[in-house]
């Protein structure tokens, strides 16, 4: 199968690999996997007092579109608020990396991630208030 330009771009230099310390409160980790594949994914965002994501990491088990999505969008929630990253959709992703069908779920994985990792900091927020 042909990858595209950006997708191959995403997986060559991937950016923002790897991972934050887990006892920091201020991270958010969203773990999730695709059934389709057995790939996982695991991306944290490191959110500040105001709600707004200074930075991600991630880490994927998994093929090129799924390492290219989670790379892709370790950049675009950066800057954002969580509201905001919650907003993205795998449709975007797929867009922006000219994935083929059968690499869709791929970037659902991605979305799903994100909003794993709200999840995780919403949960962690309110295990504190
Ligand atoms: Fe094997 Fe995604 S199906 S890496
Ligand atoms: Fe399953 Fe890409 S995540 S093939």
């Amino acid at each position: 199968m042909a990858y595209s330009n950006k997708v191959i771009d995403h997986y060559e230099n991937p950016r923002n690999v790897g991972s934050f310390a887990k006892d920091d409160p201020t991270i958010a980790t969203g773990m999730v996997g695709a059934p389709a594949c057995g790939d996982v994914m695991r991306l944290q965002l490191k959110v500040n007092e105001q709600g707004v994501i200074e930075d991600a990491r991630f880490k994927t088990y998994g093929c090129g579109s799924a390492i290219a999505s989670s790379s892709l969008v370790t950049e675009w929630v950066k800057g954002k608020t969580l509201d905001e990253a919650q907003k993205i959709t795998n449709t975007e992703i797929a867009q922006e990396l000219a994935l083929p069908p059968v690499k869709i779920h791929c970037s659902i994985l991605a979305e799903d991630a994100i909003k794993a990792a709200i999840a995780d900091y919403k949960q962690k927020q309110g295990a504190q208030g």
